[in-house]
């Protein structure tokens, strides 16, 4: 099976998970992608989403599935979302796509998070994958040494010649070089530097479950505590 294909088996597995009459939280990117298309077939059994970014609520609305402002409802049950990473507790490394920050707010006010990804994103510790990290364009600077202090490399993310501008406005630093042991104390710690929007670990959010495409099907992980 393809990397694609994977994808598409996940994001149509995430469908048990959304609860009918009840608003579903909804991730960003390519995996996503998928259960936005599968969750068209339920549109009409679920009053809509609260969305992580412009991508996914034009996706949205292109299929009829109503998007909701997240201050204009309360606490969602589910939110489904992919990885750039997962580990075996359910922390994940996720930004991928540079809407980390919205991610995060739509999962802090889930009840559950369901990660879908394909078996590539399954490793034993974080940070093979480049940490994104949301700034504030004049802290970036100072955010990079602060980076380079702990044995990471830190690059501004481009787009088209120029940096790349988030929905918030603002810039992603990407990270390479760190291996993250303690995600939870990682995220505590960068979550206090001055101009740090957001750090691209999620392990106070972490996963409750995960659904993994393998090429032998569908594995579902679950993690406690979440
Ligand atoms: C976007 C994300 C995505 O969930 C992550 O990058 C995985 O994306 P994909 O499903 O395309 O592999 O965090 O900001």
């Amino acid at each position: 099976m393809t990397q694609d294909e994977l994808k598409t088996l996940v994001g149509q597995a995430a469908l048990q998970y959304v609860v009918p009459g009840e608003i579903v939280g909804v991730g960003t990117g390519s995996t996503v992608n998928k259960f936005i298309d599968a969750l068209a077939a339920l549109k009409d059994r679920i009053p809509g989403a609260v969305s992580s970014s412009e991508a996914s609520t034009a996706r949205l609305q292109a299929l009829g599935i109503r998007v909701f402002d997240a201050n204009e409802v309360g606490e969602l049950s589910v939110y489904i979302d992919g990885a750039d990473e997962i580990d075996g507790r359910g922390h994940m490394i996720k930004g991928g796509g540079a809407a980390l920050t919205r991610e995060k707010i739509v999962a802090a006010q889930s009840r559950r998070f369901i990660c879908i990804a394909d078996a590539s994103k399954r490793v034993e510790v974080l940070g093979q994958f480049p940490l994104p990290v949301e700034v504030i364009p004049m802290a970036a600077a100072r955010i990079t040494r602060q980076f380079a202090a702990l044995g990471g490399t830190a690059r501004l993310r481009m787009k088209d010649g120029a940096p790349l501008v988030t929905d918030n406005g603002q810039q992603i630093l990407d990270v390479t070089g760190l291996a993250l042991h303690d995600p939870l104390g990682f995220e505590s710690a960068v979550n206090q530097w001055p101009g740090v929007v957001t750090v691209g670990v999620f392990a106070h959010q972490k996963a409750a479950i995960c659904l993994l495409g393998t090429p032998e099907g569908v594995q579902t992980l679950r993690y406690e505590g979440a």
